[in-house]
């Protein structure tokens, strides 16, 4: 079987002061201690990036933006592009976060379009899926699921070719800052589904590479059930990586 690097990344949102960033990015960097085999990531503000990317020096920390336009340059007043983010010291983009599907109308049409930039520019992307609570409840959850994949990946389906570097992250709604977390069970079924899609989609060899993550609610108090199970390959936390208290315990999930 293949070997899936587990990840543990952060979304900050919009939290954090500049200083308070590189601080926790510091305190990250060195709590990773002798963990070789986790990749960890952290996801600040645009306007942190730089100073985020300085604070990372020689640690073993990958930047990631929140979100990016799909265009290379232009007319576009408050966009940022994937270059930009590349020249800030990027290596990954998360997309089509539910937020930005919920609160900012995006589609998964615009986020094909993103992600299409992103490959082209060599940004790996986290592409985020995820069903609502009223979908969930109305045993829709697999169907809202595979249209998120069909088409936030239109392009990929078009080339019959997904990057094995891409990363999924599963974040179901209901469970976004709620305190609610998936159970295990519950998160390895969707898991399983995607991979199946990856499979169907493209092919085994790739389904066995790509990484799925899950995100909502991840703490260390629930990390560790939830990364045993065998499609989860790591998390993707919102509240709990705001502070280097809960963040480094993270990637210490085994020891939990
Ligand atoms: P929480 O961990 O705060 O639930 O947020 C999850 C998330 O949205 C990560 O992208």
């Amino acid at each position: 079987m293949f070997e899936r690097t587990p990840m543990i990344a952060g979304n900050w949102k919009m939290n954090l002061s500049v200083e308070e960033a590189v601080a926790l990015t510091e305190a990250v960097g060195s709590g990773i201690g002798n963990v070789s085999d986790v990749e960890v990531l952290v996801a600040p503000p645009f306007t942190h990036l730089a100073a985020v990317k300085r604070a990372i020096d020689e640690s073993r920390i990958f930047l990631a933006a929140q979100n990016m336009h799909s265009e290379m340059s232009g007319a576009y007043t408050g966009e940022i592009s994937g270059r930009m983010l590349q020249q800030a010291g990027c290596t990954h983009v998360i997309l089509g976060h539910s937020e930005r599907r919920t609160l900012f109308g995006e589609t998964s049409e615009v986020v094909n379009l993103k992600v299409r930039a992103a490959s082209f520019l060599g940004l790996i992307p986290i592409i985020c899926v995820g069903e609502t609570l009223e979908e969930r409840e109305s045993d829709r959850t697999f169907e809202v699921i595979k249209e998120q994949l069909d088409v936030s990946m239109d392009n990929f389906r078009a080339d019959q070719m997904m990057p094995t570097t891409t990363i999924l992250a599963y974040e179901p709604v209901w469970a976004i800052g709620t305190g609610k977390t998936a159970t295990p069970e519950q998160a390895e079924e969707v898991h399983q589904f995607i991979r199946l899609w990856i499979e169907k989609t493209f092919t085994s060899g790739v389904a066995a590479q790509v990484r799925i993550l899950y995100g909502g609610s991840v703490k260390p108090e629930n990390v560790k059930a939830l990364m045993t199970e065998p499609d989860i390959d790591g998390a993707l936390v919102g509240g709990a990586s705001l502070k280097g208290d809960s963040f480094v315990p993270l990637i210490h999930y085994r020891e939990a």
